[in-house]
């Protein structure tokens, strides 16, 4: 048994689903997720007939629930992902970000310890704390800086890579003062089936398809490393099984891209695949690339160094980015219901503070976002 939090957001959904696929569905798993605007339980259908699938809803913070789930079930593992994740949304209320991924996983560290010193000795040493972190925590890089690796100091920029690297830190004292078996990892970009329509790749897909504009920040030369989420969830599972305690991994796709080529590549995608909406957008999606004010505070290059975990443990990512862009593309075409669910009144209430614009699919977008 394991206790999986934020399970039914992007990630961790990923990674529940995955887990019962690879491991032909041996393990239980307890899921526990707020539900915030990210969580969604519809991430979850495949497995409503699975009953080694127990999903909670609640707060990582409530000790008494966290407390009380893991006397009850006695998990042999934590898989930490429960977070407020997005950056934009972080530079526009930080305060929810400080709750969850400080006081949140402060409070799931204590949980926890208090339940792994009373385990008998055995148990006691089988257990891990896997916390799941960010590469954001490094800060950003030169274009010709040396990719991340695991010492690399930090320097987080925006209150979200703020708040994980706090986390990061209680954790690794929670490992170094009390012993607890942390484990944590730092992943770059990911991206994949079930990502919202806030984060870059998702975005755009969604945005093309619907003939709005594709707004780029800045200049569109930041650069990320992007990871197919299948490959991080087998890098997670790789760590919780054969990582060593106390030490962090990075992981990566070794797969630097500016957000115009990422954009300009998905564009190309979705000619393809759709081509009535490419006629409809002027004969190309590209044709709705709109270049808007930039992120404050906007990191210039993010990239992992992968060396260690590879070395050590032997993971690589499976896919490339070819690849694994094709799946993402073809994801979002063929789960539209999916999509629609997402773009509630809340989403478009986001949309709007973020672009000016309200989500609809009247083709204005373009015209409504401030051009640079
Ligand atoms: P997400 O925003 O899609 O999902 C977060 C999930 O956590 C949601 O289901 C939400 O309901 C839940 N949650 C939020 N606050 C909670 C709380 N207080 N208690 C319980 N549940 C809560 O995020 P994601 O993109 O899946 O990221 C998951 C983890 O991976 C995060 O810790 C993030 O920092 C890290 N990470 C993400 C990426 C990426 O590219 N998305 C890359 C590296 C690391
Ligand atoms: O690096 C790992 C991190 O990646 C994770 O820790 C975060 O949880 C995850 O959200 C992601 O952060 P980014 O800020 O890099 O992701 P996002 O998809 O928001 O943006 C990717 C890049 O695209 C970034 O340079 C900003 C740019 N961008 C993003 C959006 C939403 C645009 O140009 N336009 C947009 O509309």
């Amino acid at each position: 048994m394991i206790l999986v939090t934020g399970g039914a957001g992007f990630i961790g959904s990923n990674f529940v689903l995955d887990w019962f696929d690879q491991s032909g569905a041996q393990e239980p798993v307890i899921n526990l997720d707020a539900l915030t605007y990210a969580g969604n339980l519809e991430n979850l259908i495949a497995l409503s007939n699975e009953p080694l699938h127990q999903f909670v809803q609640g707060d990582i913070g409530d000790r008494a629930l966290v407390s009380r789930l893991l006397t009850e079930h006695r998990p042999r593992a934590i898989v930490h992902f429960a977070a407020e994740s997005h950056v934009d949304r972080s530079i526009h209320g930080p305060s929810a970000f400080i709750n969850t991924n400080v006081q949140g996983t402060f409070h799931l560290l204590e949980c926890a310890r208090e339940y792994w010193q009373q385990l008998p000795q055995e148990k006691a040493s089988a257990f891990r704390f896997l916390h799941v972190s960010t590469d954001e925590v490094y800060g950003s890089l030169g274009p010709n800086d040396p990719a991340f690796t695991e010492s690399t100091p930090y320097q987080p920029n925006s209150p979200y890579s703020a708040s994980k690297a706090a986390s990061d830190h209680l954790a690794r004292a929670w490992y170094h003062t009390y012993g607890l078996p942390v484990l944590t990892t730092n992943c770059s970009n990911n991206y994949g089936p079930f990502q919202l329509p806030e984060k870059l790749i998702p975005l755009m897909i969604i945005n093309a398809l619907a003939g709005r504009a594709l707004p780029i920040y800045g200049d569109g030369r930041n650069v990320r490393d992007w990871l197919y989420v299948g490959d991080h969830c087998a890098a997670i599972r790789c760590v919780l099984a054969r990582g060593r305690v106390g030490e962090v991994y990075n992981i990566g796709g070794w797969n630097e891209m500016p957000n115009i080529e990422i954009v300009s590549a998905l564009c190309t995608l979705l000619d393809q695949r759709s081509p009535l909406t490419a006629q409809r957008a002027g004969g190309s999606h590209a044709q709705l690339i709109t270049y808007v004010k930039d992120r404050p505070g906007h990191d210039r290059r993010y990239a992992i160094n992968a060396e260690k975990i590879a070395n050590e443990l032997g993971w690589k990512p499976i896919e490339t980015f070819a690849t694994g862009i094709e799946k993402t593309v073809d994801w979002y075409l063929n789960h539209q219901d999916w999509v629609a669910h997402v773009q509630s009144g809340a989403y478009r209430q986001w949309i709007n503070l973020q672009y000016g614009h309200a989500a609809s699919s009247d083709g204005q977008g373009k015209q409504s976002c401030s051009q640079q």
